[in-house]
């Protein structure tokens, strides 16, 4: 049938309304239709991409095959929207809302703290309400699995799980579903290694014996499970009976037209041959997740798409003699269910290649993607790190063909790609289905995948690997080698494959297989992809650790073999990685058996894990935990006898929590539209450095719905901007980085001024970029102003020192991504200059002066209003004004409210991040680990502007002590001017780069001396009373309590002895674990930003309106000021409300930052409060037993002032870096964590065992809020020292622009046990109410993750008989993990590449042979 040529009309049902579209757009998606056309903006754009969950929406629809309705959540940001035709959508506000009745997944992450600024939050709830919608009863791994799509940046997700543990079946038990895989109860085969407690089954301590050992687990939580609304599934809304109706009827072909894209959609399979026969440049879409990144972030066009999805032969599953044939259009999903069910019917040996399906599965992106994306899809992208191709090739997969020629079917062998994602399909044809064949009698497969993340990431190398075995023997009689990720297609290794078969399945074999693959699977140092020699050595590796299956298998199955067993402490390397159970936080009253501390007015909680009971030492067992242990982890309580309305110090909950849980909270973007509002697509440079020749809009011009285009000449007042004033609003003649805003395009909507946008054209002259540190160095490229600081006679210590240790480290950079990216909504008010912006910033003061700076009016003429932000983590502390002052510029220009909101991508490109640092270190010590002297020089990249690079430099010199008495410091800091955009604060601001250097050196030097790190890093510590290298006194020094009790909590020293032992009976998984301890200082180091303003109102029904100088970016600070108000005027919380953060409320406002807002903010608010409890003091007196709205009534009537500012700048505090003199700290955040880690050292992959922190944050406000920002920094730290990798061209180009190439933890990231435990008694003189600041000092504790890596790398090194100290730079990532661990396949990598390059006259093969032999012979006896 010919395509409608007018286009049909789309019908869909959202939130149980029916919609009628009859204009669709094919390039709409989903998303942008629900907040652009029906305001539904509680579903959120993170990415844009797939890649964070902010938009997942349930999907529901009426499958006629099965008969049945199924729910599945997906992304709304790749769904387009004429795939919903006979679709039912489900978002966030069609479950619950705080007006009715919250759903009880909205209500339950609200109520644990399990969302901070919210952003995240409501595609965490509609992942979860899928969940429940499919299966009312899940079991605690279901949960886990169903957020594999999500991110959350603030929370660390532990609260998240925590909430939603509620609803999990087997809420009490050990973390797996009771019986399950995995739970010691179930007696199944992975519990071979201790299931979810090491194989205590039934011992004390086990999940299973329903004894809790020696702790009464008494106490209260952080929230109250009883107040929870039960899950009724009977009340969800119903599937709408029309589409019930349609569904049973036959789908009749569909077209929908927009201005460049038409959209068919057959019903037949002669309908859609023919279409592809009309139309073979037209792309078949499925699941849009590739064709959808394709156009969105390739800037690719496909005119015709043709959706197959409704073909019922394209969705037909078969059992076949040889295998399940399964059709092209399939979702993975489905996939995934034929392929286990097909796994527990059939005989294991007939499933192997199937099982191997679903380990591929198991790591493939996250159910969003799952749920909607197609085999077909994966295999027809071509795309050389496809996870199922490799599989599929190895196992000789079959697919079908089919054209208006016929069928064909072709084997997915090596003639298959022909090069980077192409085939030998060709472009009239289809592929119709592939037949996944069973597996036979001895015959053995196992796939394997490493990438940067374990959960939601694509690889870096993957594999399938099957052998067949003649019979009954172990005589190779065919094998296939596949791998994705070693060249621009997938690939199979046929040379290796000849040459192994028919031979006997053995160590030669092995030694021969190692030569020949790495001779086979070869890399150009340049690859595209970068990491070479990590990418050959996993090819190796994976195949040992199959050489080792297979064996396993082989001895297990009887067959008479020649070959040795594998050796006991190899066996974990034959272990499929798996995810431990996230543990059951609860909190409990400490243990009286607790053995340092006394009780006291601050009672504590004890906030634990059940796992932590668990005492397993085995490979793929929780935490290598003491039995002896009594685990404890403390958290503050209120005094006795506070009034049960004084909030202060209880865990009220995030005051926008609620709102954030069911979408109604109101972010910078879900701002209604204006009538006439534009939208601004910024123009960036593509070049770091280049001078500008021209500038041409005409073809941008030509784009509907273009209105003008905006750049320097343009700017009414001043171009000139940024905290340095060395920064343009936009580039006139040379820009300085990739990124750098040019010009910006006006249009009437997003989609229009995107596309005009990317049709101007920039002539460039190309400059010499300088990039890195080491570039800057070699240039002398620095920012002014080198900083030092200088305390005794270095030389002498080092003269005095019995060693002296050099070194050096490099720490990368960290991208915010706050899931909220910036934003800016600025509406002209057309009156002397006047506008209002609303903007996502920390810094409503440096917005409104930039802003009108550019516009060239005064500051009054300027209103910045802040609501709430997705996230800052600093990253909003002066870079927003660099989208904002451009905002305003194009909305002073047209005189109408311009809007936009940057892509991730642009985001990621333009906004700077946390500063890479170089630290060069020379340390003088004494034999027994004390230090003597240090010198060090740290040298960051500050980017193309100062910014607050020197701020962050000073920050990082005031840190290079960490914790510890440095006699003898010589330190300088050097900010690098490069070619990259701008680096700024983040979450720590220096800090942590600067202590981490500190904790590099005191590791070698533990390492140097033959001491225990612990050891030295106590005998280090400062003391009350010691005085710091910046001569500040340290005092109320509670750090040397936190480590005790860390110490001790976390059961060290037993744990330590437990991971050697495990660490001894595993060869290639290894065990660390490392105490690290942290202090921060607090203030702002720019003395005059130590100060705050608050404006508090009191209407005459008694409700208060609260404003005070901070922003809200989650991290509960305005639930924390109204705890604050609340204790000093002594009304209920309920009365008082803070509306949004303003500058015409409170003006010079410093921005929220520096961890102090709670502290600066809160003494202004209660100063405030102060003021007007003076004025009412009278009333009081005159009327002792009347109401607060008494008071207020008469206060009214009789003329008192209800209206109060409040003020407060913190005294004493500044320091003079020329004379080492001064206080550049208010005060000292102390914190301890002890974290334990398994590497696998043949992938680099690494697990989160357990991390025990002990914090200092004095009388804590709100242990709810505290103990989320400890957790959220923590993960956060994660991130930056194991994880998040920030990849530039030499060029300075940013290659990793969005969550598909830059990981932050994932739900699987976090500490499998976490314990987070407030110190007692520990009141903060130099705080509101005795408490202390929060929000960056805890990230650093992350770095004990780190240099448990550290420990666990220096065991598997050990083995391969290196003790000395070696360089490990941050992130810690699988890469640098696997490399530091050097063994027999690195080593044979290096000498492929070092040496054999140079005797080409030897011919390359011959060369591997003699020299890596050596090698490959004696690895497997290194023991
Ligand atoms: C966030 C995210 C995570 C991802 N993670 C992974 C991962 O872990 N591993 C991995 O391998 N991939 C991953 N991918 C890639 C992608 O999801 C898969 O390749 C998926 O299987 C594509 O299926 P689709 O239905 O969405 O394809 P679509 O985008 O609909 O189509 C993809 C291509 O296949 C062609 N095509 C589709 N069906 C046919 C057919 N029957 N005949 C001919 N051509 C056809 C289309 O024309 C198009 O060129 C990820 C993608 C995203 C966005
Ligand atoms: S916005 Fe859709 S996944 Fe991130
Ligand atoms: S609460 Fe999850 S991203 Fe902020």
């Amino acid at each position: 049938m010919a395509p409608n040529k007018a286009g049909d009309e789309l019908v869909f049902f959202v939130n149980g309304k029916k919609v009628v579209e009859k204009d669709v757009d094919p390039e709409t998606t989903l998303l942008t239709y629900l907040r652009r056309k029906l305001g539904l903006c509680g579903t959120k754009l993170g990415c844009g991409e797939g890649g964070c969950g902010a938009c997942t929406v349930m999907i529901s629809k009426y499958d006629p095959f099965r008969k049945k309705i199924l729910h599945h959540s997906a992304n709304a940001c790749l769904f387009p929207i004429c795939a919903l035709h006979h679709v039912a959508v489900t978002t966030v506000e069609g479950i619950g809302n705080t007006k009715s009745r919250l759903h009880p997944a909205q209500e339950r992450i609200a109520k644990s703290h399990g969302s901070q600024c919210g952003f995240c939050t409501p595609g965490i709830v509609m992942s979860m309400y899928t969940l429940l919608r499919n299966n009312p009863e899940p079991c605690m791994e279901d949960i886990e699995d169903a957020f594999q799509g999500n991110l959350c940046r603030c929370t660390g997700y532990r609260p998240i799980l925590e909430g939603y543990r509620t609803f999990a079946k087997d809420m009490n038990g050990c973390g797996r579903a009771a019986n399950s895989t995995g739970c010691c109860r179930s007696g199944k085969e992975n519990t071979m290694n201790g299931g979810c407690c090491g194989g205590k089954a039934n011992g004390p301590g086990c999940c299973m014996n329903g004894k809790e050992d020696s702790v009464t687990m008494t106490s209260s939580s952080l929230f109250n499970s009883s107040e929870f609304q039960p899950l009724d599934p009977t009340q969800e809304p119903i599937f709408p009976p029309e589409l019930m109706t349609q569904g049973n009827k036959q789908q009749k072909q569909m077209c929908f037209k927009g201005e460049r894209v038409m959209w068919i959609q057959p019903t037949t399979l002669n309908e859609l041959v023919a279409l592809k026969s009309q139309y073979p440049n037209a792309k078949l879409v499925v699941g849009n997740t590739e064709v959808g990144i394709e156009m969105r972030l390739k800037n690719l066009l496909y005119p015709v798409i043709i959706a197959p999805a409704w073909i019922p032969e394209m969705n037909a599953v078969q059992h076949t003699e040889t295998g399940v044939t399964i059709g092209a259009a399939c979702t993975l999903k489905s996939v995934e269910e034929v392929m286990k069910k097909a796994v527990a019917d059939l005989p294991p040996y007939k499933t192997e290649i199937f099982q191997a399906v679903l380990e591929q599965l198991r790591w493939f992106a996250g159910p969003q993607i799952r749920n909607v994306a197609a085999i077909g899809g994966n295999i027809m992208t071509a795309s050389p790190i496809s996870d199922l191709n490799p599989v599929l090739m190895a196992s000789g997969s079959k697919l079908t063909l089919v054209s208006k020629e016929g069928k064909r079917t072709v084997t997915m062998d090596e003639k298959f790609f022909t090069g980077y994602r192409k085939t030998i399909v060709k472009p009239e044809e289809i592929l119709l289905s592939v037949e996944i064949p069973y597996s036979r009698k001895g015959e053995y497969f196992s796939a394997f995948k490493q990438a940067s993340r374990r959960e939601d990431d694509i690889a870096i190398v993957t594999c399938g690997l099957r052998v067949l075995f003649q019979d009954s023997t172990s005589r190779v009689k065919e094998i296939k080698l596949s791998y994705g990720g070693m060249a621009p297609t997938t690939v199979l290794a046929l040379k290796t494959c000849k040459e192994l078969t028919g031979r006997d399945w053995n160590e030669k074999l092995l030694q021969d297989a190692c030569r020949l693959l790495s001779g086979e699977m070869d890399l150009s140092p340049s690859a595209p992809g970068g990491m070479v020699d990590f990418r050959r050595t996993l090819t190796l590796s994976f195949f040992f650790k199959f050489y080792l299956t297979v064996l396993q298998k082989l001895s297990k199955s009887g067959t008479k073999t020649m070959c040795q067993p594998v050796p006991s402490n190899y066996i974990s390397a034959t272990e499929l990685f798996h995810k431990d159970p996230i543990a059951n936080a609860q909190l409990f009253q400490v243990s009286s058996s607790f053995p340092k501390t006394e009780p006291s007015s601050y009672s504590p909680f004890t906030r634990m894990s059940r796992s932590a009971f668990c005492s397993p030492i085995n490979a793929s067992s929780p935490s290598t935990q003491a039995s002896s242990s009594q685990p404890f982890v403390l958290l503050q309580e209120v005094p006795k006898g506070q009034a049960v309305e004084d909030m202060v110090g209880r865990p009220l909950v995030h005051v926008s929590a609620a709102k954030q849980a069911s979408g109604e909270a109101v972010y910078c973007d879900d701002i209604p539209h204006y009538e006439n509002e534009l939208y601004l697509t910024l123009v960036t440079s593509t070049k770091a450095h280049a001078k500008i020749l021209s500038v041409d809009t005409s073809e941008a011009q030509t784009v509907p719905g273009f209105v003008c285009f905006v750049s320097a000449k343009d700017v009414p007042g001043s171009n000139i901007t940024g905290i340095a004033n060395d920064e343009t609003v936009f580039a006139q003649d040379v820009v300085t980085c990739v990124g750098h805003i040019i010009g910006a395009v006006l249009a009437d909507t997003q989609e229009h001024s995107r596309r005009a946008a990317k049709a101007v054209k920039i002539k460039y002259e190309e400059l010499q970029p300088i990039v890195t540190i080491q570039e800057a160095i070699e240039k002398q490229s620095f920012f002014k102003d080198i900083k030092r600081i200088n305390k005794g006679d270095v030389k002498k210590g080092f003269e005095e020192s019995d060693h002296i240790l050099e070194g050096e480290m490099y720490l990368g950079g960290q991208e915010h991504f706050y899931l909220e990216t910036h934003c800016t909504l600025a509406v002209p008010k057309g009156e002397d200059g006047e506008m209002e912006l609303f903007v996502s910033t920390q810094n409503p003061m440096k917005t409104q002066e930039f802003a009108a700076n550019a516009l060239g009016v005064p500051s009054n003429r300027i209103v910045v209003r802040v609501k709430r932000m997705g996230g800052g983590f600093g990253g909003k502390e002066t870079r927003s004004t660099v989208l904002t002052s451009v905002v305003a510029v194009a909305a002073f220009k047209t005189g109408r409210a311009v809007r936009c909101m940057l892509d991730r991508d642009e985001d990621m490109l333009i906004s700077g991040g946390r500063h890479p640092f170089l630290g060069r270190y020379k340390v003088g010590f004494m034999k027994n680990g004390k230090v003597k002297s240090l010198e060090v020089s740290y040298y960051s990249n500050g980017g193309n502007s100062v910014d607050l690079s020197h701020g962050v430099m000073d920050r990082a010199l005031l840190h290079l002590d960490n914790s510890y008495n440095i006699p003898n410091v010589s330190s300088m800091g050097v900010v690098c001017k490069t070619n990259l955009p701008s680096n700024t604060a983040f979450r720590g601001f220096g800090g942590p780069q600067g202590m981490m250097i500190a904790e590099c050196w005191m590791s070698d030097l533990a390492q140097k001396c033959g001491l225990p790190p612990e050891e030295v890093r106590k005998l280090n510590l400062y003391h009350e009373g010691d005085t710091t290298h910046f001569n500040q006194k340290l005092e109320g020094f509670t750090l040397q309590r936190c480590w005790d009790e860390c110490l001790s909590s976390s059961s060290y020293h037993s744990r330590k002895k437990l991971i050697e032992e495990f660490n001894k009976q595993n060869r290639w998984k290894k065990r660390g674990i490392s105490i690290i301890p942290t202090k921060f200082g607090i203030s702002f180091t720019v003395p005059f930003l130590n100060q705050a303003g608050a404006l508090v109102h009191v209407y005459t029904d008694g409700s208060v309106l609260l404003t005070h100088g901070g922003t809200e970016m989650g991290q509960g600070l305005h639930t924390k000021m109204i705890q604050v108000a609340s204790r000093a005027l002594g009304v209920p919380t309920s009365k008082i409300y803070i509306s949004e953060t303003s500058t015409n409320t409170v003006p010079n406002t410093s921005p929220t930052a520096a961890s102090v807002s709670a502290d600066i903010n809160g003494m202004a608010v209660y100063n405030a409060c102060q003021t007007i409890l003076k004025r009412l003091e009278p009333i009081k007196q005159s009327n002792p037993k009347g109401s607060w709205e008494d008071w207020i009534k008469t206060a009214y009537e009789s003329c008192v002032s209800l209206s109060a500012t409040g003020f407060y700048r913190i005294p004493e505090v500044g320091y003079n870096f020329e004379k080492n003199e001064g206080k550049p700290f208010s005060y000292f955040s102390y914190g301890v964590a002890c974290s334990e880690v398994e590497i696998d050292c043949l992938t680099g992959d690494h697990k989160n065992i357990r991390t025990d922190i002990v914090m200092d944050v004095g009388t804590s406000l709100n242990p709810a809020i505290d103990i989320g920002q400890i957790e959220g920094a923590f993960v956060q730290g994660i991130g930056l020292f194991t994880m998040e990798e920030l990849r530039y061209s030499p060029e300075g180009n940013l290659y990793t622009r969005g969550p598909g190439m830059y990981k932050i933890p994932a739900f699987g990231d976090i500490p499998a046990e976490f314990n987070v435990s407030l110190l007692r008694d520990c009141p903060n003189s130099k705080a509101v109410y005795s408490s202390k600041a929060v929000g960056e000092p805890p990230l650093f504790l992350s770095a004990s993750v780190f240099y448990a890596i550290k420990d666990a790398i220096y065991s598997a090194r050990k083995d391969s008989g290196l003790t000395e100290a070696f360089r490990l730079d941050s992130p810690a990532t699988p890469e640098r993990i696997r490399n530091a661990c050097v063994d027999i396949f690195t080593k044979m990598r290096i000498l492929s590449f070092a040496e054999c390059e140079r005797m080409d006259t030897f011919g390359y093969r011959e060369c591997l042979s003699e020299k890596c032999a050596g090698y490959v012979m004696t690895w497997y006896h290194l023991d």
